[in-house]
């Protein structure tokens, strides 16, 4: 289905080199479905959302939050020709998300869309968001602690943005709902093989899609639209999203008790790694990557479990839940001291920008 939507219009009139890009990861996908030794991973489940009515975010409800920003450096801009972050304004913005209405290949147009734009009372929050089973009414789970549903943000993407394979906010589990559009959201659980082979070594670029196929495991394919739904992106899910009709989604990090094994798996091996790349000092952005899982972890993740034991305090793992937070304090304290001693001896890493949590590339 996704390749004969990319080879018609308007994404046969993508510029060349995205159209490729996109049609070389359709065929491989293609492909990897005809092997007989590959079995479909099931992690994620879709939530349908039944009721769409005048109170269901829309496009609209993400442009006003979009445009309630005083300025764009507040907003992460991704340029999907290069796949990279940049400083554009909204008429750079709106003019890419208008691109369906060319009708020829053109090369000079560039892909935009922006992430992360936080939400306000104006724009989705003004909308009635879909919880699911993440509703402050279910007990079993939590929401961001310090700004409640203030810690919604949204994006919108253009037809034909791929982005590559990448975890959101550090690894820690969101909610994700699509307002609009239709995507494929490509998903690799966090495996132990599935850690080695994207976090064991330092790389300064992030992995392609087609070396996903072969060297990570349990891929799921998810259909996203174009009716309104949601789903959970478990902790530290590897994805990469290919976008086949201009698309807007929210999200929002939630945690629940059937997360608690592997995202302590998960911050037992990031702490080691993270320990382990700073000692080597391999370069100035894995030492901002790790600071900044640190500073994310101690300020964010951690609240959010504290949050969700105070709230159920008679749950069989709230003892090994307020271990694993005092351990992992320690070890995280442990670890930013490394940090700093290495800062010391190394002069040349300081100074560096150390923005608070990982922008989401959805
Ligand atoms: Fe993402």
């Amino acid at each position: 289905m996704a390749l004969k939507f990319w080879n018609r219009p308007p994404l046969q009139y993508l510029p060349e080199e995205i159209w490729k890009d996109g049609k070389e990861i359709l065929e491989a996908l293609l492909r990897l479905s005809e092997e007989p030794d590959h079995s479909p991973g099931t992690f994620v489940t879709i939530h349908g959302i039944s009721s769409v009515d005048s109170t269901t975010p829309a496009m609209r409800h993400v442009y006003r939050d979009l445009f309630s920003l005083s300025g764009t450096s507040e907003l992460s801009m991704i340029d999907y020709n290069v796949k990279e972050t940049r400083q554009l304004d909204s008429a750079d913005l709106i003019e890419s998300l208008s691109q369906d209405r060319h009708h020829t290949q053109d090369d000079r147009v560039h892909l935009y869309g922006a992430l992360a734009i936080p939400a306000t009372r104006q724009g989705i929050l003004s909308a009635s968001m879909f919880l699911g089973p993440y509703s402050q009414t279910d007990n079993n789970s939590f929401l961001m602690v310090k700004s409640g549903e203030l810690a919604w943000d949204s994006g919108v993407v253009p037809a034909g943005g791929v982005t590559d394979v990448h975890t959101d906010l550090y690894g820690a589990p969101s909610w994700i709902q699509h307002i609009e559009g239709l995507k494929l959201w490509l998903l690799w659980p966090s495996t132990k093989k599935n850690r080695e082979s994207f976090f064991g070594q330092p790389k300064e670029v992030p992995m392609c899609i087609e070396t996903a196929f072969k060297t990570l495991e349990g891929l799921q394919v998810l259909r996203v639209g174009p009716k309104q739904m949601a789903f959970k992106l478990p902790p530290q899910c590897l994805h990469a999203v290919i976008t086949l009709a201009t698309s807007a989604h929210a999200g929002i990090p939630v945690v629940s008790f059937e997360d608690f094994e592997l995202a302590s798996q998960i911050m037992a091996y990031t702490l080691e790694k993270s320990h382990g790349f700073k000692q080597a000092q391999y370069s100035a952005h894995w030492d901002n990557y790790y600071t900044n899982f640190l500073d994310t972890v101690e300020e964010n993740d951690l609240s959010l479990w504290e949050g969700l034991i105070k709230r159920n305090p008679g749950h069989a793992l709230v003892g090994p839940i307020k271990k694993w937070i005092a351990t992992t304090r320690s070890e995280v304290e442990k670890c930013k001291q490394v940090s700093a001693y290495e800062q010391k001896k190394q002069p040349t890493a300081q100074g560096r920008s150390r923005s608070k949590r990982q922008k989401k590339s959805k």
